[in-house]
């Protein structure tokens, strides 16, 4: 078993019987809705579930899952995700998959947001390895873009993978990935960019961890906020 499985396996013996649980995006997510699926047929383990992305809803159509739509979420136990960078303070770094106006709503709404990752994704500060991603109207991308740049980020608009258009959201909207000084903490660049017009969401979840599961060398780390 690797280091993801092995978290993925530890988060979800968190979940009990009748729990809504948010089912995030990415290999491990997948590994723990992989999980969920065979604790719900070998041990009867009775929950719903509500996706954070279109790839996380057809994993758990595949598997077969009692999947709650989001828009008729009242209440949300659990929500269980990867990331791609986290900073010491717990603040994380998502949205590669670029399914972010959802993975923040189910952060925001649940109870306790539970965050697997392995070693390789613990950074000292966010945008170390990655450039922030921002989700944008599609009409206001190059205002979004020259705000972002009068608070020291450089960026531009996410390519295919084959590099012959552009990456567009299941909403529609258009993603800058964008790289920022390094002397700027990310509570501030969250409040800078929770407060630009035309921005529909981006990356950084500050605030919002419950607890950070991290696998390594065969063994689960447990960081709660
Ligand atoms: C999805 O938008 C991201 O936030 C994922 O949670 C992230 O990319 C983690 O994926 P892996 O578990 O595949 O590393």
């Amino acid at each position: 078993m690797n280091d993801k499985q092995r978290v993925a396996q530890h988060a979800a013996q968190h979940v009990q019987n009748g729990m809504i649980v948010g089912l995030g995006t990415g290999s491990t997510a997948n590994l723990f809705i992989e999980e969920l699926a065979r604790r719900r047929t070998q041990e009867g383990l009775k929950f719903s579930a509500v996706a954070s992305s279109t790839v996380s809803t057809i994993k758990a159509r595949q598997l077969d899952l009692p999947l709650i739509a989001i828009d008729h979420l009242e209440h949300l136990d659990l929500y269980v995700d990867g990331a791609d960078e986290v900073a010491p303070d717990l603040t994380l770094l998502k949205g590669r998959g670029y399914d972010l106006v959802r993975e923040k709503l189910l952060a925001k709404a649940c109870d306790s947001f539970l965050v697997l990752i392995d070693a390789s994704k613990r950074v000292k500060r966010i945008g170390e390895n990655f450039p922030i991603p921002i989700e944008v109207m599609p009409f206001a991308w190059k205002l979004v873009q020259r705000s972002v740049a009068a608070i020291g980020g450089h960026g531009s608009l996410r390519q295919t993978a084959n590099g012959d258009g552009l990456v567009v959201t299941s909403y529609g909207s258009l993603v800058l990935d964008v790289v920022f000084d390094s002397t700027l903490d990310a509570k501030t660049l969250n409040e800078r960019l929770n407060g630009i017009p035309g921005i529909v969401e981006h990356g950084i979840f500050n605030g919002l961890t419950g607890a950070v599961f991290c696998g390594h060398d065969g063994q689960v780390d447990e960081l709660w906020a």
